[in-house]
């Protein structure tokens, strides 16, 4: 087991409201079906957006209520990327695009070498003009964090404007990862857990997020 590093650990937002660790509590369960945690992933995705989007720039626009006229605020979505690391982060697109449906989306395609544990990339798609976006990067589970490292390497090569980085799960060894590598990406989790096994999964975790998605384990 090894200890989590207090900056990066600072660096990290954890989602505890009662409502994302109930839904988490049901998906962990092995004996979830693959509709209920598909489902409770769509869920938990939708409400651990809130927090992520706290801080979005807002801007003034003018609007007529049937009453006044009213200056009120607005967020521009299209300028932000859902950026989903190949194929559990698409679990999670549905829930955020339901509370933020003008987002672009983008996709990253990387695998687990299975001896080294190394990201490697298989498919990267991004929209236009990214230097003008804001990027969340969306994977369930932030596990050794060499794919989500290499998944942020690549996306800087396009200079956008900031990266947020949003996972259900965790644990030490992916917090740490991630920011040695990139201390400037804000970490938002559901859970961190308390380690990784010699395979990479996260203890005690959920398992497969993939399999568990897709049905097909
Ligand atoms: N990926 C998963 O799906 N689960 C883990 O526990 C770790 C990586």
């Amino acid at each position: 087991m090894i200890a989590l590093d207090p900056a990066a650990r600072a660096n990290t937002t954890v989602i505890n409201h009662p409502l994302v660790q109930h839904k988490l509590t049901l998906m962990r369960k092995k004996e979830a079906s693959t509709n209920s945690f598909r489902r409770l992933l769509n869920e938990l995705a939708g409400l651990m957006i809130y927090e992520v989007c706290r801080d979005m720039p807002l801007q003034d626009v003018q609007i007529e209520t049937p009453l006044e006229t009213m200056t009120s605020q607005v967020i521009d979505g299209k300028k932000l990327v859902f950026a989903s690391i190949l194929r559990a982060g698409n679990g999670i697109l549905d829930g955020i695009l339901n509370v933020v449906p003008g987002a672009r989306v983008g996709h990253v395609g990387l695998y687990r070498d299975p001896n080294t544990l190394q990201a490697v990339e298989y498919y990267f798609k991004m929209p236009k003009n990214m230097e003008e976006r804001d990027v969340i990067i969306v994977d369930p589970m932030l596990a050794t964090g060499n794919s989500a490292a290499a998944a942020v390497a690549r996306l800087k090569q396009c200079k956008p404007k900031s990266i947020k980085f949003l996972c259900l799960l965790t644990c030490p060894e992916g917090i740490n990862t991630l920011y040695k590598e990139h201390p400037d990406v804000p970490v938002f989790t559901a859970a961190i857990d308390r380690e990784l096994n010699d395979h990479g999964y996260i203890l005690p975790g959920l398992g497969d997020a993939g399999d568990r998605i897709f049905g097909t384990q």
